[in-house]
């Protein structure tokens, strides 16, 4: 049987991101998914006027997400919101109008910050953005990871145990929502 394929996005650049460090955790973790990342850092500058046709970065980004069964975000916070980096990939993929790639795609939300709140705000506004307004279905659930530097180990894994059991957890309700959502479709296909 095939896995569900999940696109893996993360909301920094930064070449030692700590939450590049959690993803790749992460993705090793998530073994019910064929996991992809993909990249943000070549998307043009959010702008209407060059809408079409479409840069080629913005179009590869779109087919990744729309080729995906679900998107895990991982993202850290910049002054209690969500990274310009990433704000602009989710308004290129909200674009364009009836061609959005978030509409009805199962979404993960985590990232993880030095501070006591581990990138909640980021978190809590990447939430309503995705599910208020892009109808993106986001797993509910709080995934707020506080980066110690034992959070990811020498093998590239998560080292704490109860993180680990926590993060297992989450992925496994998400597998639920991706294959919920995936049974849906294919019937509403039939
Ligand atoms: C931060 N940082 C930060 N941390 C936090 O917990 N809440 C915040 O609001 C902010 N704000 C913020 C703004 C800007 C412009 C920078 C550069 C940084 C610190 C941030 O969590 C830290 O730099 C992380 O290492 C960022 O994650 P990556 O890039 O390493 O994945």
């Amino acid at each position: 049987m095939t896995k569900p394929r999940i696109a893996i996005i993360v909301g920094s650049n930064r070449k030692d991101s700590i939450n590049r460090k959690l993803a790749e955790a992460l993705a090793r973790l998530a073994t019910q998914f064929d996991t992809e990342f993909v990249q943000i850092g070549d998307l043009p500058m959010f702008n209407l006027d060059i809408l079409s046709p479409l840069p080629a970065e913005v179009a590869r980004f779109k087919n990744s997400v729309d080729q995906a069964d679900g998107v895990i975000f991982v993202t850290p916070e910049h002054n209690r919101s969500i990274p310009a980096l990433l704000k602009n990939a989710i308004d290129w993929g909200g674009m364009p109008a009836g061609q959005s790639s978030w509409a009805d795609k199962p979404v993960f939300i985590t990232g993880t910050s030095p501070g006591a709140i581990g990138s909640a705000l980021a978190q809590q506004h990447l939430r309503h953005v995705l599910g208020a307004f892009l109808s993106a279905l986001v797993l509910g659930g709080e995934a707020y990871i506080t980066f110690k530097p034992d959070l990811v180990n020498a093998q590239g894994e998560i080292g704490d145990e109860s993180t680990r059991k926590f993060l297992s957890e989450l992925l496994d309700r998400f597998a639920r929502l991706v294959d919920y959502t995936a049974d849906k479709v294919e019937r509403a296909a039939a």
